[in-house]
């Protein structure tokens, strides 16, 4: 039986620590769907379809059959029941994400009771890696190519570079 999962975020942008968690979890499910959303929390620095189209060329640079990019508004927990997944995945790197993704986790199993919340681990170097944290390094110059795909650095680069 074909097994879809969701992989959800702002990826505000997508870093190499997500595309890890795509990689990991492409081989447990038969289908994942890369899911750009809104955390109505933030303000993010690309708009929705920047984010879109930056993670549908860094995810098709993994060349991996079994992945598709989707994005959606509103909740969660409808987008899985809307694409008949069965599972939401989210990248659990350190005991702070914990509380905030045990209540998402609680909240959307009860909006969908049909899937549930599976945590992946990212490999060791990217544990301590986070979007804000690479908009922080190449705002000030430092080299974030070991952080986020090539397409990422470019439209990085030129996003800051017109707001500087
Ligand atoms: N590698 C590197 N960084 C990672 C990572 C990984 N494997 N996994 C998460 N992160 C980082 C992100 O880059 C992000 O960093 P930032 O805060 O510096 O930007 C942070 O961890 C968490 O962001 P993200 O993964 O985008 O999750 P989020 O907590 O902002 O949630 C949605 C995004 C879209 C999934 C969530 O807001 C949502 O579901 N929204 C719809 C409304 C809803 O249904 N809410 C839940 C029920 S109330």
């Amino acid at each position: 039986m074909d097994k879809c999962a969701v992989y959800p975020g702002t990826f505000d942008p997508i870093t190499n620590g997500h595309l890890d968690i795509v990689e990991r979890a492409a081989k447990l499910f038969s289908k994942i769907i890369v899911a750009v959303g809104e955390n109505p929390e933030k303000t993010p620095l690309f708009s929705h379809n920047e984010r879109f189209e930056l993670v549908k060329e860094a995810v098709s640079a993994l060349e991996l059959p079994n992945i598709t990019v989707g994005q959606f508004t509103g909740l969660l927990a409808q987008y899985a029941q809307d694409t008949d997944a069965t599972a939401i995945i989210r990248g659990l790197r350190a005991v702070s994400d914990f509380e905030h993704e045990f209540q998402m986790a609680l909240a959307n199993r009860k909006l969908f009771p049909d899937a549930e919340t599976v945590f992946l681990m990212p490999s060791e170097p990217f544990v301590y890696l986070n979007s804000s944290m690479v908009k922080v390094i190449a705002r000030n110059d430092g080299n974030i190519s070991q952080f986020v795909p090539p397409c990422v650095e470019k439209a990085l680069l030129e996003k800051i570079g017109g707001i500087k």
